[in-house]
């Protein structure tokens, strides 16, 4: 009864393959030896580039993978006795299976959230435990942008939350796995990134990579001076030390290059869009609100979520709710997009015949 299914699934940007324009830069830093750990000429080069994009001199520690770009950042920012305050969606609270906790000996402050986002008054009330030495001492805020639900903070936002969490001694940590996402939505460009992380007092990123067309990819950065042999060593506690790093440094080159990160998030995201407008036409509400960043989260009937992915992957993302994640990349196409509409077309009205 169903077409063939789209050439990618709408599971997740990790589910995306390699930029070729990544790829390429791999090859071509595939070139005689280097010395490992970070001491190559392309790990030096974009500890250059990425303090032109932040039109600064940030500290860059290039790493693997998302959750260890998460351990690393809070590790440099956690004093003892600390606790991280964050949202119950949040990738740290929910999908770390508790590294923070085991691997910092810290406490997460979970806190519930409208659309994933931390709120002004969740600060309040957990500064409640500063003074307190029963209490674990909320040093740092971790908020996600753009969050888990694929809605963003306005900078306004975010400039508001650092002045609070700021006004309590607390440091603030931005998870930007998909910063990328959120930057391309704004529209100013690399302005659009200064505005939202630097004006605003954000004091440490993870700065994502890997869903944005790179292969394990990500760095943090701090935006405040931070020791750089600290840092180091951190890192390799953490385990996100790689030693082959010119193959890291060389993938961020070829995003950061002519700002192609910001041109290949601006397409995952034009994408969710075209996908959210062809859903509204079948599912009308159901289909949830636009779409901020690459993802949706429609509501479907069991019945016709489990045809549809069956036939072309996602996930199912709040059981309560029937709420299911459908997510668009760098790679995904209008002809990608118009297949799985039409599936989506096809299932909802053979289920609307059996009602
Ligand atoms: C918001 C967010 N942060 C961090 C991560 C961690 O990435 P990884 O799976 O590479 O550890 C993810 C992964 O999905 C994520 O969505």
């Amino acid at each position: 009864m169903l077409p063939d299914p789209p050439n990618c699934s709408f599971a997740s940007d990790n589910a995306a393959g390699i930029h070729p324009a990544v790829l390429d830069a791999i090859t071509s830093a595939n070139l005689g030896h280097a010395l490992a750990y970070g001491e190559d000429e392309w790990t030096r080069q974009v500890e250059t580039e990425f303090n032109d994009l932040f039109d600064r001199e940030v500290s860059v520690l290039l790493t693997l993978n998302g959750t260890g770009t998460n351990i690393l950042a809070l590790a440099t920012m956690l004093q003892p006795g600390e606790s991280v305050l964050c949202t119950d969606w949040s990738h740290i609270n929910d999908d770390e299976a508790a590294a923070p906790e085991r691997v910092l000996s810290t406490k997460l402050i979970s806190t519930p959230s409208v659309d994933g986002k931390m709120s002004v008054d969740s600060i309040h009330a957990r500064a409640e435990a500063l003074g307190n030495i029963h209490h674990a001492q909320p040093g740092i805020l971790s908020i996600t942008q753009a969050t888990e639900w694929g809605t963003t903070y306005s900078v306004d936002e975010i400039g508001e939350l650092c002045e609070v969490a700021h006004s309590y001694g607390m440091r603030v940590h931005l998870d930007g796995a998909r910063i990328a996402n959120a930057v391309a939505a704004l529209g100013l460009g690399r302005e659009g990134l200064r505005k939202m992380v630097v004006e605003t007092g954000i004091d440490t990123i993870s700065f994502g990579g890997t869903k944005n067309g790179l292969m394990a990819a990500e760095a943090v950065i701090h935006l405040t001076p931070y020791p750089k042999p600290l840092g180091q060593h951190l890192r390799k506690q953490v385990n996100q030390l790689g030693s082959k790093m010119r193959f890291v440094a060389a993938q961020f080159l070829a995003a950061l290059d002519d700002d192609h990160w910001l041109a290949w998030a601006s397409h995952a995201n034009a994408m969710a869009q075209q996908l959210h407008n062809g859903a509204c036409e079948i599912l009308g509400d159901a289909a949830g609100p636009p779409p901020a960043v690459n993802s949706m989260f429609p509501v479907l009937p069991n019945e016709a979520a489990t045809a549809l992915r069956n036939w072309c992957f996602f996930w199912d993302w709040n059981s309560v709710t029937s709420q299911h994640r459908w997510m668009t990349s760098w790679d995904t196409t209008q002809a990608d997009v118009d297949r799985f509409l039409e599936g989506v077309q096809l299932v909802m009205s053979s289920v609307g015949d059996h009602n």
